[in-house]
């Protein structure tokens, strides 16, 4: 007799092991399959998916590493800190990174343990739909097993894509697994697609001594962000050095006895190679959803590859869900965590709710970028009557004490009702002060709710309060 559980959740990223560990809060049987060791040395499973094995966490661990070297190489002497050289050694920068992860992805054995998930071991797919509920497989080493789920969450995530005449080796030509592996700084780095890891990653190996040139398709620069943060942008990464050439068409990259050549034609159409010891691709993601089989349930991937969901994340089968980065939406890990909560809920019978337009995005650059809401080009063609409040770090003591002054906050909040509409922030710790905006945005606050709320002083939250102030042209420290 095939083992049962209430809910099988296929997948152990952010998005599933979040989604298994609710259900299991909500009282269900929950087991959970993942099959990706992604190295581990026993060719365990290694759970946390993407996000903790080769994206989020790994590379801010690196991104934390190589902004302290750059600190410490330009700028501690600014503080009256000098001593002698400085050195990085990339091997041990890398054995830091791995514990984190190793601690990382332990700590979800843990939380999977102490809620009783089971965790499968191996790879699942479809088998088909009996009355007793799905029938699934899980190929893992010691064979095929069969189990039978009410419900199934389907949370396979992504992996990098490729483009046509560009082999990945993750050597020489890397997606972000090899990227984040590099033994030493390269003397000089491409990076295909300017966007958020050409940025994260392109960033951490220029801060380490590479130059870096980043080869992007499009005419515009972070064309989803902001316009004025964009702007700003620009003009701080050709300040430290990262050299963006926008509107170029790549041709043939070729291994050559240093490294690689890429062949790419510019925006005014001339032809040009780029030689450098390591190339990076990072064109985007797209969904893992080919060996699961999906036919079996009579469901179908779109035209990209995604599983289409409805705004709850139900597929068109009764009883399956598919959450995070296999689904419509932003390919990003709180997405993914806030999915899976929301259908767990759902699936207990409460009324979970997700507004997207809540969800903050960041880019951990230097400085790091952070949004929440709409964008002000995308009021203008909205054609929304809003209101603007600016407010630069560099008006900010506790930033100037850190050092830390580039950048600003936006505020946009709508002309009538004053309902915040959208924040937009580059600058220092970004990350954490945006949340703000994003609890704001929540409780549908005005921009008068945040100027009135009394900000810790000095606290670069200060800028924030400031912003909203500056919509009504009422600014105190400029
Ligand atoms: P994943 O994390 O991809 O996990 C899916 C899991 O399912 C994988 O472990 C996979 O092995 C497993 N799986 C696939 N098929 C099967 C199957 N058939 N059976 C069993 N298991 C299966 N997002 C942020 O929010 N912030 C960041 O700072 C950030 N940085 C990133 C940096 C990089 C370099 C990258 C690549 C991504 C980054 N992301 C970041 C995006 C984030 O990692 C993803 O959005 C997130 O991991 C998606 O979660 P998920 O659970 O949907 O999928
Ligand atoms: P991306 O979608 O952010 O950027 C890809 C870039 O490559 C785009 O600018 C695109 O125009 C460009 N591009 C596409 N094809 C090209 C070609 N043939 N030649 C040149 N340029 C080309 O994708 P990226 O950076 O690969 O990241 C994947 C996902 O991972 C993102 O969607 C993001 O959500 C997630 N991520 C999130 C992070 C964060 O939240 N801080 C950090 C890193 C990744």
């Amino acid at each position: 007799m095939s083992k049962q559980f209430d809910i099988l959740v296929i997948g152990a990223g952010p998005g599933g092991y979040i989604a298994a560990i609710r259900a299991a809060q909500l009282g269900f049987s929950v087991a959970c399959c993942e099959f990706n060791g992604y190295d581990d040395p026993a060719g365990e499973p290694r759970l946390g998916g993407t996000c903790l094995n080769a994206g989020c966490i790994p590379l801010k661990a690196l991104v934390a590493s190589s902004e302290l070297f750059e600190k410490a190489s330009h700028h501690l002497k600014d503080h009256g800190i000098t001593f002698g050289g400085v050195n990085i050694d990339v091997a041990k920068m890398q054995q830091r990174k791995e514990a984190i992860v190793t601690k990382m992805t332990a700590g979800v054995q843990f939380l999977f343990r102490k809620n009783k998930v089971t965790l499968l071991k191996g790879r699942g797919s479809f088998a088909g739909k009996t009355d007793a509920g799905y029938r699934i497989i899980i190929s893992g080493k010691e064979g095929d097993e069969e189990l039978l789920a009410q419900k199934v969450i389907i949370a396979t995530g992504s992996k990098a894509r490729q483009i046509p005449n560009i082999e990945v080796d993750n050597v020489t030509i890397c997606d972000n697994e090899g990227a984040l592996k590099f033994t030493e700084a390269p003397k000089k780095l491409g990076v295909i697609g300017a966007g958020v890891i050409g940025l994260e990653v392109g960033s951490v190996w220029r801060r380490l001594g590479a130059k870096v040139t980043v080869l992007e398709v499009m005419t515009s620069f972070l064309g989803a962000a902001d316009e004025s943060v964009s702007r700003e942008a620009s003009k701080l990464f050709l300040k430290q050095g990262l050299h963006i050439k926008l509107g170029v068409k790549i041709g043939q990259a070729k291994l050559t006895e240093s490294g690689v050549s890429i062949a790419y034609t510019d925006d005014q159409g001339s032809e040009h190679t780029l030689e450098c010891d390591k190339l990076i691709v990072s064109v985007g993601r797209t969904p893992n959803t080919e060996k699961l089989n999906l036919q079996a349930i009579g469901l179908q991937t779109d035209e990209r590859g995604f599983i289409p969901v409805n705004d709850h994340c139900a597929t068109a089968a009764p009883g399956v869900y598919a959450i995070g980065d296999v689904v419509r939406g932003p390919m990003l890990a709180h997405k993914a965590e806030d999915e899976g909560v929301m259908v767990a809920e759902l699936i207990a019978g409460q009324k979970p709710h997700l507004d997207y337009n809540c969800m903050p995005w960041v880019i951990y650059t230097t400085p790091e970028i952070a949004w929440v809401g709409k964008t002000e080009q995308q009021l203008r063609s909205e054609g929304h009557d809003y209101k603007t409040g600016q407010f630069p770090f560099a008006a900010n003591g506790r930033a100037l004490g850190l050092g830390d002054a580039e950048g600003f906050i936006k505020m946009l909040a709508d002309a009538q009702t004053d309902e915040i509409l959208g924040v937009h922030i580059i600058g220092a710790n970004a990350s954490d002060l945006i949340a703000e905006a994003a609890l704001a945005m929540e409780f549908r606050a005005s921009s008068e709710d945040v100027a009135r709320t009394c900000h810790p002083h000095p606290s670069l939250s200060e800028v924030m309060r400031e912003a909203a102030l500056a919509i009504e042209k009422r600014s105190l420290n400029m």
